[in-house]
């Protein structure tokens, strides 16, 4: 059994390392901040070429104008430094999920996005800068956050609460209340609001639209199916951090759909069976 246990226990041993250096650097207790590895960045940028047909060198490049902007880690250093959750907050900035949240509002151009859960507000501020960018460029949009909690968004303040908007309220009384169309849905309340919030955006996604949620519970990927979508889990891998990382649950729908005609001249053209051996 001891080389048994020895080997078990190698895959939990660097993770264990972290948990000291992370006691003393962090003050977070719930809804941890993380970066994501660079690996897993790049492959965030394939995923988003994936589920939105856009080139993966444009998504990497909406992530490296996230990741190099200088604006939001000052704002969100002098937000907490300010504000009374500065005992369970981090004043630096580790963006995690929120990197595809950014890219995917840089790619699409949304109209509307909701974000069910806002907590601190670290979405919402990415949101808020992607929406900025996109209206210098002429697509204007706005961000619906919606949380249960006076506290939540205190770091939505200016310049990064423009195009952004606070309902406080329970998120299934306030997505039943939304009646414009959704480009992008962001499911991170609670666990069991998601089947709920599925049947609610049956009506309210809009025919291209997004919907990501930190659970995993089947009634999204139920709701892809019933609906004629895809759907996706984009696992997270960090960097420097003792968490596993989360998953991340993506329901879309690709604007173009191969035709049969498409799919037989793919097949015309792949190499002969001989020169593949070879
Ligand atoms: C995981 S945090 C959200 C994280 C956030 N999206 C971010 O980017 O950091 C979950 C949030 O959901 C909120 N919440 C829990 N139950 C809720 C409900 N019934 N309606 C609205 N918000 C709720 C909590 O107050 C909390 O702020």
């Amino acid at each position: 059994m001891i080389p048994r246990y020895r080997f078990a226990n190698a895959y939990f041993k660097s993770k264990r390392r972290m948990i000291g250096p992370w006691l003393k650097s962090s003050h977070e207790l719930v809804n941890l901040t993380y970066s994501l590895s660079p690996e897993n960045q790049r492959y965030a940028a394939q995923y988003l070429s994936l589920i939105t047909g856009r080139p993966a060198s444009e998504a990497a490049g909406y992530i490296q104008e996230l990741l190099n902007d200088p604006e939001i880690p000052a704002h969100v250093a002098r937000q907490v430094a300010q504000s009374s959750e500065r005992f369970v907050s981090d004043e630096e900035v580790r963006y995690g999920r929120r990197v595809l949240y950014y890219a995917l509002a840089r790619l699409i151009k949304p109209k509307v996005i909701v974000e069910a859960g806002v907590d601190k507000g670290l979405a919402m501020v990415c949101f808020s800068r992607a929406l900025a960018r996109n209206a210098e460029e002429g697509f204007p949009g706005k961000v619906i956050g919606i949380d249960i909690e006076s506290k939540a968004g205190y770091l939505v303040k200016p310049p990064f609460d423009a195009h952004s908007e606070f309902v406080l309220s329970d998120s299934v009384e306030a997505v039943r209340a939304i009646t414009e169309p959704i480009d992008i849905f962001i499911h991170e309340t609670i666990v069991s609001h998601e089947s709920e919030h599925a049947r609610l955006l049956e009506t309210r996604l809009s025919e291209y639209g997004f919907i990501f949620s930190a659970w995993n519970t089947g009634a999204f990927r139920e709701f892809a199916e019933r609906t004629g979508r895809n759907y996706l889990v984009f696992a997270e891998e960090l960097k420097d951090h003792w968490y596993q990382g989360g998953h991340l649950a993506t329901v879309f729908r690709l604007p173009v759909r191969q035709t049969d005609s498409d799919l037989a001249n793919v097949a015309t053209q792949r190499a002969p069976e001989s020169s593949l051996s070879s």
